[in-house]
């Protein structure tokens, strides 16, 4: 008592003024900008604590990711449900959105309904709070002569801190502000609310977004400011949302685009990261909450507790005898008895001083003019805190926004909401001053959310609605490419029906089955220097091989690689291969060997009816290549012909071989259980060692090359260094030739039309051979990029991607080549990558465009890989069934660059061929050097036989 009378003497002294005593009195709560730049500097950290996956379990800031994605961008619409729960008032509401009706005001028209919350409710049992709040729903739907009958979706504005995996879930961290209702804490809120929407019944509702006030607000105020990346509630309670960049949310995956973040601000300073501003108010009124030592910065801030804090301050200084000459009422002792609609009040500019003498005299006091100044002043202290935090905590979240869009400037709008900013005449302007002098170089403006957050959340459920419809759709479009284990069983059984089929017919099949004149991989013997000339890929190369003695490792080879320009392709034969022996001379003359007169082995990826190793019929042109006056010609003659005409060196054409045949002579130098050679690039198909008696159309040739060239050897072989190749078990006596399948024929007589889907038809229809190599249109690079360009212009078409819009860019063939298929699919930084492809190819897309782009990718690449999975199953099986085995080790030598640069085609490949040949152990072997070397190994093993 004593102590009172001494301060109250010293006070006494100062008293000329009596805002200087409360000033001095409020001293820890008056925030200077140094300050309020170190709290904001340490929200940043909290920001950045609860961002990471390392630190967010521990961080008190939560960092909520709310998967809303974009801000409104008036392409919304739809007739929305909402219910609105955790601010003062509990309402239900329906929500129009018009289309197109964004930035102008009007687009949106609401009816709503405000519901009281009995007070037990909110600390009664969750279920019975999420009753009432569905039967309000009914009430509503009754009220306002709303359908019973037709399915409405619904928006549920739910204001406190959840954490969601999607839009419609979200599992309640832990209540907030007033409410404490028993059994929800650690559900998802979302499936709490159906079920008592189920219990109530009569009503066909589905809950499709649920959202934070916060995020609602933002997009309320999105809807007319494209600006407007930040939303900020001051109401009961207060919290911040902003768009932060997706690569800085490690708790959602992706790194392309935006996502909301509910920041959840309350929690700031639970960790004990205020607690240098913390005052003895503050620890009052945190003391006698609901949730001590949760909330800490919502408690120095919002609109629930800063009537508490006035009333604090006012009752220690009373009883201090700094106010009331020392008088305490009961009225002042009883907490709540000083609302924030009192302090908004006191503030209020003329009436304010008249209002706090009333207020004050309500209270059961006697305040002299003096008194109703002070305590004035200590509402303005308390509520000019309140302002400056929030300003603190703005200008954390503004900076970062600046930061993360590498920007010295930014302009920005802030969309608000919430009954203290709302209602207390001060606040917004000082909030506003405070931020413009923390952040000078921000252009920030402030919108009030003009119908409270419904709107926001209606758009959100909008978009939501949009994208479930849109995935429906989009999975009915790729689900004809996503095939059953029945299908490629199915496929599996075609294939191999072709292939017999096309070992015993004399005349044209769909699977040419042609004999290659090739009986047996190399045994290492192989020596000397071999041109090898390379046509039919991507690229035409030239090599210079030489094998030399002792280990494979000693093979020297060098190349240059010549593209072939589309006219020379589809020209005239003569010019195609004046082309070729130009590029030879080139080459010559690079490796210095014009006059050598090399032997040479010609890879030609066509189908060739040969009668010997040097001589090739082309049967069709296939892929890309049309040039005229070849078919029915003997290639390796047309390229003697031209090398003539040009009369400048001489090759001594040896060989000519498929591809497929030297990629797996190739990779047979390697391992001699390579007996297979497959080629998925380009074009597509396979090669493989068939027993000779099996052949019956080669029959006759093979007889007279037999008497020409001796018979076809197999066995063990010494080699010059000594060592010896590993027989072959079981099967080395048995005469074999290889057979280049030519498979991508398979289907041309319409035994694939059950999986051919219309995007397969269109891409047939405008290719060079319509009708011909279905297989491979299904399978090969060359048109699996056309196949997603015919998917994409149909989802497109149908307003699914790209806003709709057909571009000249997606109606351009061929501009989807197969290497951006590959980049679209890779796993790292993927829709960073689609989007940029995407923009390369002149194609404005949105983040999930990219993400349907990427999903159309994955389902044609797939359906490439199983298919090619289920064709080598057909073949590993045959070649186990010739050689009556019950199990068959084998080796697949591989090329092409769908097969080595994919990132998932292989993997899918081999996985379908060892499901449906589960007999088989088939190894994949890429092939180091292309096929060229095979060509020349080929070359090498018909020289030794001259
Ligand atoms: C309203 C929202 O506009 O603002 C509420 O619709 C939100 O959901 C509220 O919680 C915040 O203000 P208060 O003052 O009602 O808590
Ligand atoms: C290469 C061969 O290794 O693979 C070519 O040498 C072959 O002849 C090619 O055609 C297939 O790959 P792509 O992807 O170029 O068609
Ligand atoms: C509380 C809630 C938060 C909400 C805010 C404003 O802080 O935890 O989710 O946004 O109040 O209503
Ligand atoms: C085409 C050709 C074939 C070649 C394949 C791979 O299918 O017809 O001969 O092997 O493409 O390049």
């Amino acid at each position: 008592m004593f102590a009172v009378h001494l301060i109250s003497f010293f006070f006494s002294k100062l008293q000329e003024d009596p805002t200087k005593k409360v000033d001095r009195f409020l001293y820890a709560m008056r925030l200077h900008d140094d300050q309020l730049s170190d709290i904001s500097a340490r929200f940043q950290a909290e920001m950045r604590k609860g961002l990471s996956a390392e630190s967010n379990a521990a961080a008190s800031v939560k960092m909520l990711p709310t998967h809303v994605r974009s801000t409104p961008d008036g392409s919304e619409k739809g007739q929305f449900l909402a219910l609105d729960l955790g601010g003062s008032r509990f309402k239900v509401l329906q929500v129009k959105v018009r289309e197109g009706m964004g930035i102008r005001r009007g687009g949106v028209e609401m009816v709503e309904k405000t519901y009281p919350i009995p007070k037990e409710l909110l600390i009664g049992r969750g279920t019975e709070l999420f009753d009432h709040v569905s039967e309000s729903l009914k009430d509503f739907l009754h009220e306002k002569n709303i359908s019973l009958e037709k399915k409405h979706p619904l928006a549920f504005t739910f204001s406190f801190p959840c954490e969601q995996s999607t839009l419609n879930q979200g599992l309640l961290v832990n209540w907030s502000k007033n409410y404490r209702a028993r059994g929800l804490q650690g559900k998802d809120v979302v499936q709490a609310l159906r079920e008592a929407i189920d219990r109530t019944g009569g009503m066909d509702v589905e809950v499709l977004a649920m959202v934070n006030d916060t995020v609602a607000t933002m997009m309320t105020c999105g809807f007319d400011d494209q600006y407007c990346d930040v939303g900020l509630i001051i109401g009961t309670g207060t919290n911040a949302c902003y768009m932060e960049e997706l690569r800085h949310i490690d708790l959602v995956e992706g790194d392309e685009g935006r996502m909301c973040v509910n920041t959840e601000w309350g929690a700031f300073g639970d960790d004990g990261a205020l607690n240098d501003y913390i005052t003895e108010f503050d620890r009052d009124v945190d003391a006698a909450s609901n949730n001590p030592g949760k909330q800490i910065l919502e408690k120095m801030v919002s609109g629930m507790y800063l009537g508490e804090l006035v009333r604090l301050v006012v009752l220690k200084m009373a009883k201090l005898g700094l106010l009331f000459d020392g008088h305490v009422s009961d009225a002042l002792r009883t907490k709540g008895k000083i609302t924030t609609a009192h302090v908004a009040a006191m503030e209020e500019y003329k009436n304010g001083l008249k209002n706090t003498r009333n207020i004050l005299m309500d209270l059961d006091l006697t305040p002299t003019s003096d008194d109703c100044v002070a305590v004035q002043h200590v509402s303005t202290i308390v509520s000019f805190r309140s302002s400056n935090l929030v300003a603190a905590g703005l200008t954390a979240i503004l900076t970062r926004i600046k930061q993360n869009r590498n920007l010295r400037t930014v302009r920005i709008t802030v969309g608000v909401d919430g009954t203290l900013y709302k209602t207390h005449p001060q606040y917004p302007s000082r909030l506003h001053k405070v931020v413009r002098r923390l952040l000078p170089e921000c252009h920030v403006r402030f919108a009030l959310s003009d119908c409270g957050s419904s709107k926001g959340a209606a758009l959100v459920t909008a978009v939501a609605q949009r994208l479930a419809s849109r995935r429906r759709q989009v999975d009915e479009t790729l689900s004809p490419f996503r095939l059953s284990q029945e299908q490629l069983q199915l496929v599996k059984t075609r294939m191999r029906t072709g292939l017999e089929a096309g070992l015993k017919s004399k005349g044209p099949s769909t699977i040419k089955m042609l004999p290659s004149f090739v009986y047996r991989t190399p045994d290492g013997t192989e020596r000397g220097k071999y041109l090898a000339l390379d046509l039919g890929g991507t690229n035409f190369r030239a090599l210079l091989v030489n094998f030399k003695k002792g280990l494979q490792q000693n093979t020297r080879l060098y190349h240059k690689i010549y593209t072939i320009p589309l006219e020379i392709m589809q020209g005239s034969g003569e010019e195609l291969f004046d082309h070729i022996a130009q590029c030879v001379s080139d080459f010559l003359d690079y490796m210095g060997m014009k006059n050598a007169h090399l032997p040479a082995g010609f890879t030609f990826s066509f189908p060739c009816e040969q009668t010997s190793i040097d001589t090739g019929t082309l049967v069709s042109w296939t892929k890309g290549f049309k040039a005229t006056d070849c078919e029915g010609h003997d290639v390796v003659s047309m390229l003697r012909d031209a090398i003539k005409r040009r009369n400048e060196f001489d090759l001594d054409i040896v060989a000519v071989v498929n591809d497929t045949v030297g990629t797996m002579m190739s990779c047979a130098y390697e391992d001699p259980e390579c007996e297979i050679g497959l080629i998925a690039g380009t074009g597509t198909n396979v090669c493989y060692m068939e027993d000779l008696k099996n052949i019956e159309k080669a029959e006759q040739k093979t007889e007279k090359m037999e008497r020409e060239e001796g018979t076809p050897e197999g066995g063990e072989k010494k080699l010059d260094d000594g060592t010896k190749r590993e027989k072959k078990v079981g099967d080395a006596e048995i005469p074999k030739m290889c057979i280049n399948t030519e498979w991508g024929g398979l289907g041309d007589d319409g035994s694939l039309n059950d999986i051919i889907t219309p995007y397969d038809i269109e891409v047939d229809q405008n290719s060079l051979n319509p009708g011909k190599q279905r297989f491979e249109k299904l399978t090969s690079g060359m048109y699996l990029g056309e196949v997603v360009r015919q998917v994409l212009l149909d989802l497109t078409r149908g307003g699914l991607l790209f806003k709709g819009h057909v571009t000249e860019a997606l109606k351009t063939p061929g501009i989807f080549q197969t290497k951006y298929l590959s980049q679209i699919e890779s796993d790292r930084l993927a829709l960073l990558q689609v989007r940029s492809i995407l923009q390369q190819m002149g194609l404005d897309s949105t983040c999930d465009d990219s993400i349907i782009v990427k999903e159309v990718c994955g389902a044609v690449s797939r359906r490439a890989a199983v298919l090619c999975g289920a064709g080598m199953a057909a073949v590993v099986d045959k070649i186990r069934e010739n050689r009556g085995l019950d199990h068959l080790n084998i080796t697949v030598g591989v090329d092409g660059a769908l097969y080595k640069l994919h990132p998932h085609f292989a993997e899918v490949l081999q996985e379908t061929a060892r499901v449906l040949a589960p007999q088989c152990n088939v190894t994949f072997l890429p092939s180091e050097e292309g096929s060229g070397k095979g060509a020349a190994l080929i070359t090498a093993v018909a020289r030794q036989k001259l």
